[in-house]
Formats: C-alpha cells, sequence, structure tokens
C-alpha cells in the first residue's frame, strides 16, 4: 500500500487544471448500457473508481478502451451480471441496475454492503423501480430483478437521493411512457447524466430541480460526450490554497457548481476571482471560523465537509460542522485531533475550536474525503505529516501530490509493503 509524505508549511502558487467529475462519469459511464453502438468519452478522469466501472462494463459484456482522459464504450450481449467481489469495491455499481432492466428486463447485482461513512441503503432505487415494473427477490446478497417491459410512473422520493435519481433517470429513459421524478436530487452530476442521455437521444426536461420528466424512448443511439469537471477536486484545492495561503489559478473549474462552497470559504477569509486564466483564489488575512450543515445540492455539500473542517482546526474562533446527509462522515475529526486539533464530537455535529498550530503526525485515511481532508491539514502542519491506506484517496484524486507538488507543496508518495 502506499502513503504520502508531507512537510507543511508552504504556501501554494501556481495553476492547476480540474479533472473530469467522478460522481459525473461513473453514471455516464454506466449508462453506455441503455446504447446502441459505440460511444466515446472525453475528460474522463484515470482513477481508480473509473477502472472499477470499467471493469464492471466489460462483465457486463461491453468492450472498453481507455486511452489518458478518453473512454470508447462498444455494447456487447449484455450479461446482466454485477458480482460482489465488484460491487463491494465500489458502491456506485449499484447504477448499472436501472440500464440492465430498461436494456434487458432482468439484472443480478449484489446489493451494495454499507461503507465507513454511513449504511447507504438502496431501498429508493427498489422502490421506484418496482413503480415502474421491476419486481425484487434478494438472494444470497444479491439483488434479483426482473420485469417485462419497464413503464413510465410518478415517482416521489422520500429524500432527494443522488444514486437513486440517476438509477431512475436511466430506467425511464428507455421504459413505455413518460416518468415523473419528484423530489428529485439536483446536483450538477444529474444534469451532466441527463444532458448526456439526451445527446444519444433521450427525452429528459427538469434535470436540476427537483421535478424531472423522462418521456421513454426505444432506443438510445452511442455519440461523443465530454464529462462536466468535478466540483469537489476544485473544492478540495481550493481548501488547500485557503489553510496555506498562496495563490492559486484553477482551470476548467466549474464555478456555477461551487456557490455554496465560495460562500463558505468566503465567510472563512477566501477571496475568489474570475479572470480569463481561470478561477483565482486566494486568502484574505487569516482563517476565520464560520459554521456549516451538510444539505442535498444547491446546499453545502457533503463531500467537501471533511476538508473544510481541516480549514477550522486553524481558524480564529468556533466553528459548528452540521453533517446532515451521512450518519458517520467524521472518521476525519478524529485523525484531526492526533495532529492537535480540538474538535468535539456529538452526534452529527462537530464543535472545532481554532488552534495557533497543527503538528504533522503519522495519520490513517478511512474513506475518500477523510483522506482529503488529511492532506489540507498536513499542508499546513509544523513538521511531517503522514498519511497511510491513501488507496482510499486513489479513488477519487488523480495524482494529487503531483498537482500539489507543481504548485509548491512539499508531498511525496512512498510505497509501503503491506
Ligand atoms: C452520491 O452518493 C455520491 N457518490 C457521494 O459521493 C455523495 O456523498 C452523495 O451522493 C451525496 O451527495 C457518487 O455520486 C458516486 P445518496 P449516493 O443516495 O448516491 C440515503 C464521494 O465522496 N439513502 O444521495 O450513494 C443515504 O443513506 C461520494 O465522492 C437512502 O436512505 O448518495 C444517505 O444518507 C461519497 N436510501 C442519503 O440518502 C436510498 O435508497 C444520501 O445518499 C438512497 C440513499
Amino acid at each position: 500500500m502506499d502513503k504520502l509524505i508531507i512537510e507543511g508549511g508552504q504556501p501554494l502558487h501556481g495553476v492547476i487544471t480540474v479533472n473530469g467529475s467522478k460522481n459525473a462519469a461513473l453514471p455516464i459511464l454506466l449508462a453506455s448500457i441503455l446504447l446502441e453502438g459505440a460511444q466515446d468519452f472525453d475528460n474522463v478522469p484515470n482513477l481508480r473508481d473509473i477502472r472499477t466501472t470499467l471493469k464492471l462494463l466489460q462483465l457486463l459484456g461491453c468492450q472498453c478502451r481507455h486511452e489518458g482522459h478518453t473512454v470508447h464504450v462498444e455494447p456487447g450481449p449484455l450479461v446482466p451480471e454485477a458480482p460482489y467481489d465488484l460491487v463491494r469495491t465500489m458502491r456506485a455499481s449499484v447504477l448499472c441496475l436501472g440500464p440492465l432492466l430498461a436494456r434487458l428486463g432482468r439484472a443480478r447485482v449484489a446489493l451494495p454492503g454499507g461503507c465507513a461513512i454511513g449504511a447507504r441503503p438502496v431501498d429508493q432505487h427498489l422502490k421506484g423501480l418496482e413503480k415502474m415494473g421491476a419486481t425484487f427477490t434478494l438472494e444470497e446478497g444479491n439483488i434479483i430483478g426482473s420485469c417485462s417491459r419497464l413503464h413510465g410512473a410518478e415517482i416521489s422520493l422520500d429524500m432527494p437521493t443522488v444514486g437513486g435519481t440517476e438509477n431512475l433517470i436511466m430506467a425511464a429513459a428507455l421504459a413505455e411512457g413518460t416518468t415523473l421524478l419528484c423530489n428529485a436530487a439536483r446536483e450538477p452530476e444529474i444534469i451532466d447524466l441527463a444532458n448526456f442521455l439526451n445527446s444519444c437521444g433521450a427525452r429528459i426536461k427538469g434535470q436540476g430541480t427537483s421535478t424531472i420528466e423522462i418521456e421513454g424512448v426505444t432506443s438510445l443511439k452511442g455519440s461523443r460526450y465530454a464529462i462536466m469537471p468535478d466540483r469537489i477536486e476544485a473544492g478540495t484545492f481550493l481548501a488547500c490554497v485557503g489553510i496555506t495561503g498562496g495563490r492559486l489559478v484553477l482551470q476548467n473549474c466549474p464555478v456555477d457548481a461551487l456557490e455554496a462552497v465560495f460562500r463558505t470559504l468566503q465567510n472563512m477569509g477566501m477571496r475568489f476571482e474570475t479572470t480569463d486564466e481561470g478561477l483565482v483564489a486566494s486568502m484574505d488575512g487569516d482563517l476565520r471560523a464560520t459554521d456549516l450543515r451538510t444539505q442535498p445540492y444547491p446546499g453545502f455539500p457533503t463531500d467537501m465537509q471533511a476538508q473544510v473542517m481541516a480549514m477550522m482546526c486553524l481558524a480564529h474562533g468556533v466553528s459548528l460542522v452540521d453533517e446532515r446527509i451521512f450518519e458517520n462522515r467524521f472518521m476525519h475529526a478524529l485523525e484531526l485531533v492526533r495532529m492537535g486539533a480540538d474538535i468535539q464530537l456529538t452526534g452529527h455535529t462537530a464543535l472545532i475550536r481554532g488552534v495557533d498550530h497543527l503538528n504533522g503526525a503519522p495519520v490513517m485515511a478511512s474513506d475518500l474525503r477523510a483522506s482529503a481532508s488529511l492532506i489540507v491539514a498536513g499542508l499546513a502542519a509544523h513538521g511531517t505529516t503522514q498519511i497511510r491506506r491513501i488507496y482510499h484517496l486513489d479513488r477519487g484524486y488523480e495524482r494529487i501530490e503531483e498537482k500539489l507538488s507543481a504548485v509548491g507543496a512539499r508531498i511525496r508518495r512512498e510505497h509501503e509493503d503491506d
């Protein structure tokens, strides 16, 4: 397993290009199952989760070619099985359920277990698909789904689930009749998925709002599509320059998808400017405490909570974090305390009292965004921070240590024997 070694205290200066979005690419790549004919994707990030998704597509019967940031998918005769050994490494594999039922009328997908941040149930996915005519049984941990042809339905989600909305949009794209999704998630990645499907001939309206209407069509044709930039990767780099000072230019930054993050970071003393070069981010004085509550989009994204909590550890004053999306998304807090942070956890809230400085220490990554949080903290800590188990990090960040080194961070990757 690899680890990262960071010598803190270097302000960041320079230009970083933001990659394509992991959380847009995963559903969009799996939507290839719906298509007749080949499909090319540009701006696909080169991440573990992307490689896992392409492995799943191959298991399902598609031929995939991955060169740099381009992916070519050739759908073949579909094999509707997503095995546990693969699903357990990436929960988002469950997003093949809707497309398989829409194309083949049957699917055998391992029920995703929970993960470090929570139980992560998929009841909304199944309830919505049942309304469209699917029936499910659970056998040996596998969801066994079948239907004749899915039909349109009016579906009200109990909560604006991102994955649930994505699965149901993909299923409805080829269903007979029209589907109305109420209380749908509004994330930018949902818009990207709907725009991709519309580029293949789907008839989807309302993406980005809480009510999405999908008029089923009989077939979808492959085309070429570029994945949107990754708002969470971009936000992570904003946290890095916020905690270390300096000035970063982010190219391909999805500015419109980051409004809640900008508001919070401006409250903490960051300054942003959109220029021809890209988005310019810098600190205006010292970090100031603030409060944040994670919410479905367009609220503050839960995927940025850990990174901003690291900044709060060095902010003047007391900050309050209220994590309302997942039930166990404070694993990073325990590691930040090892670095000298003053954090008190009570249920889904964390109280962070700013301290004068953090001290480098050996710490352990527990999940993707917790890993990012430890990088943010390590960049500002006095001394050396070692972050172990960074396979979590590699799921969602491409060569982050190279991107940060290029703008002045003293960070390197070392291989560590298991
Ligand atoms: C997506 O996960 C993202 N993953 C997550 O990003 C992100 O944190 C999350 O949305 C929230 O924004 C991908 O897009 C691949 P949800 P997802 O379904 O779809 C509950 C990262 O770091 N729920 O919106 O699994 C669920 O328990 C990852 O990149 C049900 O109860 O999130 C959770 O509390 C982590 N029943 C809440 O809804 C369901 O059927 C939000 O989950 C579905 C969800």
